[in-house]
């Protein structure tokens, strides 16, 4: 904040808005209509999308005062790391779509704040380029579950030696939702995008091919498709993936307390309540509603991560209070990339930051242990 006063002094103002609206609208202008509803879009009429918003306007900050709060903490813990701040990136698939560098770029900003990246399975550069972009930074892979246990565990296997440390499994997403916005496109960006890269570089794929991807794209995709559709998995199953990775796991898409229970129950390290940001279930539940019922649940024995609408400081400091541990955010940083790469991903992600510190304090708290339903009021 000190910083942009002090260019502001100067005459410079930040390369574009972070206020999330404008944000959102400025990068559909930026992005045309294909990339940006891939963002954008969510499932069937978008009332999980709202619901997820909504939820958050139901929930107040009740601003304490003379708390000594100008010093403030934001470091957590969270699956046995130290990280800076309770944020992350969520795991968000083809970013070539949005700027050519992609998920590079993304790396590059998350390493340079020491925020944690979760590459998506979906990425449209390997994960051992992106590994390499990453640094030193901190790195979790995003696993949807594919049906063949070969490719299943190469992809555990390359992720682990590339320094990948912790396992986030997607389970909401085992076919892809009715989305209006893709489906008016034949979701062509999306398979533009997966065409670039992604999956071709996989030896245990390449094998299971008649002909090699170069020689026969469509094909090659088709198979890509089907492999991650449609997959019929159950909870036992998961042994499959401890057996092929040796650190944490954490569920994605948990909305259900019974489910989150499921999860420890089945040996997982953490839960993240999610709902895809609206993109899976149309007409579901808000997943901030879905967030006590889970920490009471689960919140003692294990971390219990949160996405889906996250959007501003107050919005981490409400999902933290609820008992997150720590927040993921997808689409503001993906509207960033398509702004300007890795400055683009990182004004995002740092203004985010920036907000949220800033909140904490006004509100009257110094670190996210401070946070709790107290600091709150339900409308
Ligand atoms: C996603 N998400 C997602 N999740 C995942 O596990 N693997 C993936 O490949 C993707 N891809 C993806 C693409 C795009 C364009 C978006 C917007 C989202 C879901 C993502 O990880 C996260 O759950 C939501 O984005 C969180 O909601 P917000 O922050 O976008 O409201």
């Amino acid at each position: 904040q000190n910083e942009i006063y002090l260019q502001g002094l100067g005459g410079a103002v930040p390369p574009f808005t972070t206020d999330p609206d404008a944000l959102e609208q400025s990068a559909r202008d930026r992005l045309g209509p294909g990339p940006f509803w891939y963002v954008a879009g969510g499932a069937g009429s978008g009332a999980t999308v709202r619901a997820n918003r909504a939820a958050f306007e139901r929930v107040q900050l009740v601003p304490r005062m003379l708390t000594n709060a100008t010093e403030r903490h934001l470091g957590v813990t969270v699956l046995g790391t130290e990280l800076p701040a309770p944020v992350m990136l969520a795991p968000v698939g083809v970013q070539a779509i949005l700027h050519p560098d992609g998920e590079l770029a993304t790396a590059r900003a998350a390493a340079e704040l020491g925020v944690p990246m979760v590459l998506s399975t979906a990425s449209s550069h390997t994960i051992e380029e992106v590994a390499e972009a990453s640094g030193d930074g901190p790195r979790w892979y995003q696993l949807y579950w594919p049906n063949d246990p070969g490719v299943c565990a190469s992809l555990l296997e390359r992720a682990k030696k590339a320094g990948y440390t912790a396992l986030v499994v997607t389970l909401d997403t085992w076919t892809l939702a009715w989305r209006p916005h893709d489906l008016d496109q034949a979701y062509l960006p999306f398979l533009r995008g997966i065409g670039t890269a992604i999956p071709f570089s996989d030896p245990a794929f390449r094998a299971g091919l008649q002909k090699s991807p170069e020689e026969d794209m469509p094909m090659a995709i088709l198979r890509w498709v089907q492999l991650f559709t449609g997959t019929d998995k159950s909870w036992d199953q998961l042994s499959f993936l401890r057996e092929h990775w040796d650190g944490p796991i954490v569920l994605k898409g948990i909305q259900h307390a019974d489910d989150a229970r499921k999860a420890v129950e089945f040996g997982m390290d953490g839960v993240v309540v999610s709902n895809h940001g609206g993109r899976q279930v149309d007409g579901a539940v808000g997943s901030l509603d879905a967030l006590p019922s889970i920490v009471e649940a689960v919140g003692e024995q294990v971390d219990v991560l949160f996405d889906s609408g996250i959007r501003t400081g107050a919005d981490i400091v409400k999902a933290l209070a609820l008992g997150a541990k720590a927040v993921m955010v997808g689409r503001p940083f993906a509207y960033g990339l398509a702004h300007g790469g890795q400055v683009g991903v990182k004004h995002v992600l740092r203004s985010l930051l920036a907000d949220f510190d800033l909140t904490l304090g006004l509100s009257g708290h110094r670190s996210p242990a401070d946070l709790g339903p107290d600091a709150l009021r339900f409308s």
